[in-house]
């Protein structure tokens, strides 16, 4: 235990996040980092950006409802500091996407109409069966699908997102970059912690089992629709990349500068199913396949 104290103590989250990876950033990226003219003056990027984003900032916000409510119902002290500081992670995740939606020409009085209207519903279906949990005040599941299913997705999600901008948007990419480090350990905390909670109740695992399914159902659906609406705007960020000099952006074996919206919506499930499957594993669950949406 006190090394699980030690790891994910708020003394090591000051050192390594605020102090550490985010010290001299602004919203997340270096102060002179914009978002690209030739991305801003592309309608169809600029749309596709936005629409991306509001995806960003619907998961977040379920992220941050789901931490804030762990922390109340967490049964040892270690936890609920945790949960404190993954609760400003996540309000911080909320507040720089919203940030780069201002960026990307949003204002502020059209934030919520902007997000009401591109945001993903099957997304939002997701984000309803964990909260449901939370509601419930049930902490395993929470944890589980918050710790483990909502931020494995988010994990995986950013990482490809960061590989496609690298080279053509420094500065989003940058923005991922901190939250990416914020979601390993988040990930880490839920594995850490979960498994000896499973142990102590067997008899919660099929409920949490069904869980697992339902979300990753509604994930696939998420994915498959958010993939097949952009074909058009991914393909011109493609095009304007490689006319920019841009070369492979290599991601799981696939080189995200070529593939197809297909291709690029299989690579993804792929990552993100495996290392579910790894997960669940190491805390003693099984992995439930879900139907193909
Ligand atoms: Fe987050
Ligand atoms: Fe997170």
């Amino acid at each position: 235990m006190s090394d699980f104290l030690d790891a994910y103590s708020i003394q090591t989250w000051l050192e390594s996040c605020p102090q550490g990876y985010l010290e001299g950033t602004d919203y997340g990226h270096a102060p002179d980092e914009r978002e690209p003219g030739s991305m801003l003056e592309n309608e169809l990027l600029l749309e596709q950006a936005i629409q991306s984003t509001v995806q960003l900032v619907v998961g977040e916000r379920c992220a941050l409802a789901a931490s804030s409510g762990l922390i109340n119902l967490a049964p040892d002290q270690a936890s609920k500091r945790f949960l404190a500081t993954q609760t400003l992670d996540e309000a911080r995740h909320v507040e720089i996407f919203t940030r780069r939606l201002h960026d990307l020409g949003v204002s502020k009085a059209d934030l919520e109409s902007t997000i009401e209207r591109y945001a993903n519903p099957h997304l939002v279906k997701f984000a309803e069966v964990l909260l449901e949990k939370l509601d419930k005040g049930d902490f395993v599941a929470g944890v589980v699908g918050q710790n483990i299913v909502l931020e494995g997705m988010a994990f995986s999600v950013f990482e490809m997102m960061k590989a496609s901008n690298e080279a053509t948007n420094p500065k989003f990419a940058h923005t991922l970059a901190g939250t990416i480090a914020d979601e390993r350990r988040h990930v880490g905390f839920g594995e850490n912690r979960i498994g000896s909670l499973i142990k102590q109740y067997p008899e919660r695992k099929s409920d949490v089992e069904k869980m697992q399914k339902d979300m990753s159902y509604h994930m696939l659906a998420t994915f498959s629709r958010a993939f097949s609406e952009n074909t058009a705007a991914m393909a011109e960020g493609q095009r304007l990349a490689a006319e920019s000099g841009a070369g492979r952006s290599e991601w799981h074996g696939t080189d995200l500068s070529k593939a197809t919206p297909k291709e690029m919506e299989a690579v993804l499930a792929d990552t993100v199913l495996k290392e579910f499957k790894v997960r669940l594993d190491r805390i003693g669950l099984e992995y439930q396949t879900p139907a193909q949406p």
